[in-house]
């Protein structure tokens, strides 16, 4: 590892470092945010548990009981920074109509003379990490190199976790290799002799910026989760999905699981869902008992980069992988039950943020289990039962989070490193939907699945946005994450699909599904987590041809007899409630189907105009 260096003398750029562009950006940003030093990530688990040793000491990490926990850390942070900032993040393209109605836009040369004043000495008496990292596999033909400069050792260990990060990237990177510059920092700089605090941010002013002509990441003020570990949404979906634009590919706000039959026949499916819809938990699913000779493994948790290629058969078909190596996931609610494998996952080598401590130096968060008697919530103050009864006042924040290397999860796909990737059978886009969406409807062509994703809501929760019950639209769960206008990327998967189809290729089946439909007891109908794994076999059955389903308005549906309901208690009226089509909540439905529509007029292709007007059509009939 190399000793940092102060500022003014050399960078002391490691001699493996050849890549001349890197070399002279990253002077570039030495110049203009002034740290005291720089450190170049090796990537080693020496120089994490350095890292992780500094920041016990300077009161960012506490050291959880190793005996309960090992090797594993809690940070709280401050209560101004507890999640992405929506209303703070830019796609600045040079016209405003290629960010589309649906980001927030400023003309790049606006920002950058915003951002200049602010990036001018932030990193003063902070170092300056370099981290090197590699979304996807290293050397994968779908992967994708990031250089991320941050004033945070918090965003470095993470970084190390989230990403293939360290001194392999630069050999990837060679001497004229690309690469996406990413520039984070906390926007704290700190005076001469002045005292840091545990959480550095700026609680005032922050930016979360994306160029995406020039392929550019800056990232002001906030040190949490998408806002600073800038290969995730910012790079793997909103810069990504312009880049997939570009040059032919996918990047998507997707799952990635493999599916094997009891045969041993192995298919792959990618599944989106915004926030609060139970992703992690699909991504982790465990088949019932009845249903035991199936597996399902998890090959990503969050992001799918997806690129055609011909098979072995010489076929075309979407081969993806897991841009990330770890999972950033929501802890209130993970347990034993709703999530087994999440909850084995965390056994050790975790980074908690923002959950609770309890009095052995262990982590708790609401929906984990029994309450401790007593526990030091998130932000610092004694917690008990008691006091959550008559205040309110939750031990973790509702979204806390825990950082854990894939390698944790016990079902870890053996691809899921796969620099090939694997090749998609199904699409699955699901939202939160009390009602209205059915519980699993099968697209009868591509057109019609991208016009069901593009359709997409989802309701939203206490936790997630604030108010509870509306239904907000986020198509392709990518509404905080498509780089540019959302029209476009319509376009885009049609495009994709018609590319596929000229060359031959066995596109993959397309479903909607909702597990979240309400009695009118107010109760969810469907028993979801790993039952779910009844509706991914149907899904199967389909591909293998060996159920037909039944046409609905919607699609392609499943009948009660075609579901394996073994080992569940489910009668047919309850499926009949999670199933129905209501014909006037449905034309309500197409009303803000129009609305979304409406505002997206700009470029929204005529196929799904027209794909709505069949529906309705049939819905009239
Ligand atoms: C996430 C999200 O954190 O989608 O993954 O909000
Ligand atoms: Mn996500």
């Amino acid at each position: 590892m190399n000793a940092p260096v102060m500022q003014g003398l050399t960078l002391n750029t490691p001699s493996y470092v050849k890549n001349a562009r890197l070399i002279a950006w990253v002077a570039d940003m030495v110049a203009l945010c002034k740290p005291a030093a720089v450190h170049w990530c090796d990537g080693s688990q020496t120089e994490y548990d350095q890292l992780c040793e500094g920041m016990v000491a300077s009161g960012t990490l506490k050291r959880l009981n190793p005996a309960k926990r090992a090797n594993s850390y809690l940070a709280c942070s401050d209560p101004s920074d507890v999640a992405r900032v929506e209303d703070r993040t830019y796609i600045c393209s040079e016209h405003k109509e290629n960010a589309g109605p649906t980001n927030n836009w400023m003309a790049p040369a606006e920002m950058r003379a915003t951002l200049q004043p602010l990036f001018d000495g932030c990193m003063a008496g902070r170092t300056m990490y370099v981290v090197p990292f590699s979304m996807g596999p290293l050397g994968s033909p779908i992967a994708h190199i990031g250089i991320e400069l941050s004033d945070s050792p918090y965003v470095a260990v993470n970084m190390k976790i989230m990403t293939r990060m360290g001194k392999a990237v630069f050999d990837v990177l060679g001497t004229d290799g690309d690469f996406v510059p990413c520039v984070h920092t906390v926007g704290a700089p700190l005076a001469q002799g002045q005292a840091d605090v545990a959480w550095p941010c700026n609680p005032k002013v922050k930016y979360i910026v994306h160029y995406p002509e020039t392929r550019e990441i800056w990232s002001y003020g906030s040190g949490y989760g998408g806002n600073a570990l800038l290969g995730k949404k910012c790079f793997a979906l909103r810069i990504a999905s312009n880049m997939g634009r570009d040059q032919g590919w996918l990047a998507e706000h997707m799952l990635i699981l493999g599916v094997t039959n009891p045969e041993g026949k192995k298919y792959h499916v990618a599944a989106a869902f915004p926030s609060a819809c139970g992703k992690t938990n699909f991504a982790m699913l465990i088949p019932p008992q009845a249903l035991n000779g199936w597996k399902v493994t998890t090959i990503g948790d969050d992001i799918a980069w997806i690129k055609p290629r011909k098979d072995a058969s010489g076929k075309t078909r979407l081969f993806a992988i897991n841009p990330e190596a770890g999972y950033f996931g929501v802890a209130p609610g993970t347990n034993t039950l709703t999530n087994p494998n999440c909850m084995a996952s965390l056994d050790k080598d975790v980074i908690f943020t923002n959950v609770a401590l309890t009095d052995d130096c262990d982590v708790w968060w609401e929906g984990m289990g029994e309450a401790p008697a007593h526990a030091i919530d998130w932000q610092g103050k004694d917690w008990t039962p008691e006091l959550a009864k008559e205040t309110g006042a939750k031990a973790a924040h509702p979204n806390a989070r825990f950082t854990v290397a894939s390698t944790n999860n016990p079902a870890l796909d053996s691809a899921w490193d796969d620099p090939a990737g694997v090749p998609i059978d199904a699409f699955i886009f699901g939202g939160r939907r009390s009602t209205t969406v059915p519980l699993v409807t099968e697209a009868r062509n591509w057109v019609e699945g991208v016009y069901m994703a593009a359709t997409m809501g989802s309701e939203t929760t206490a936790a997630a946005f604030g108010a509870q019950g509306v239904v907000r639209r986020d198509p392709f769960a990518m509404l905080p994450f498509t780089g540019y206008n959302m029209s476009d990327y319509f376009q885009h998967w049609l495009t994709m699909g018609e590319r596929l189809q000229a060359d031959g290729a066995q596109l993959p089946a397309i479903y909607c599904v909702n597990w979240f439909r309400k009695g009118a007891d107010g109760k969810f109908v469907w028993p979801g987590y790993g039952e779910n794994m009844r509706v991914l076999k149907w899904m199967i059955d389909r591909l293998e041809g060996s159920v037909a389903g039944t046409e609905t308005m919607f699609g392609t549906s499943p009948t009660y007899g075609e579901i394996t309901w073994s080992g569940l208690d489910f009668s047919q009226a309850q499926f009949d409630s999670v199933t129905s089509i209501d014909k006037a909540a449905w034309q309500q439905e197409l009303v803000l189907h129009t609305e979304l529509f409406n505002q997206l007029a700009y470029h929204l292709p005529k196929e799904l105009e027209e794909t709505k007007a069949r529906l309705e059509d049939r819905l009239n009939a």
